[in-house]
């Protein structure tokens, strides 16, 4: 069911160091910030040739990623994303098969403007799981 390896997403602290390091000592090319108010972040994105991993920083009081930097203070792998073909049918198996939708299970636009849903970290392994429609 799930195909590519959409992206990697990383919480950090200061969006600006973390930056630094995927274009400097990495040698990846980055995005510009970008500020995405309705998911409480801003995201830097880093093209790989056969992936992307997205800067995670939080913004504004209620930032979800927040209560994870609390607990990993170095920050650190926040969720991996896996693209599905039909986010809807997606949803509908993975409930079938006892999984847990975050939120309120219908999917949302995700920052690439694309439908998302996100998944229960204690049903996949400790991961927080973001599936997106491509
Ligand atoms: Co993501």
């Amino acid at each position: 069911m799930i195909g590519r390896l959409n992206h990697v997403a990383i919480a950090v602290r200061d969006l600006g160091a973390a930056t630094a390091v995927y274009r400097d000592t990495l040698g990846a090319k980055v995005s510009l910030p970008q500020q995405e108010p309705t998911h409480g972040v801003t995201v830097v994105f880093v093209e790989l040739p056969n992936t992307k991993i997205e800067l995670l920083e939080p913004l504004g009081e209620t930032s979800p990623i927040a209560k994870f930097l609390e607990r990993n203070v170095d920050g650190g792998i926040h969720h991996v994303c896996y693209e599905v073909d039909d986010i809807i049918a997606a949803r509908d198996r993975l409930v079938a098969k006892g999984a847990r939708v975050l939120g309120s299970g219908e999917p949302r636009i995700g920052a690439h403007g694309k439908p998302v849903l996100f998944l229960h970290p204690k049903d996949f392994l400790g991961t927080l799981v973001e599936l997106e429609q491509v």
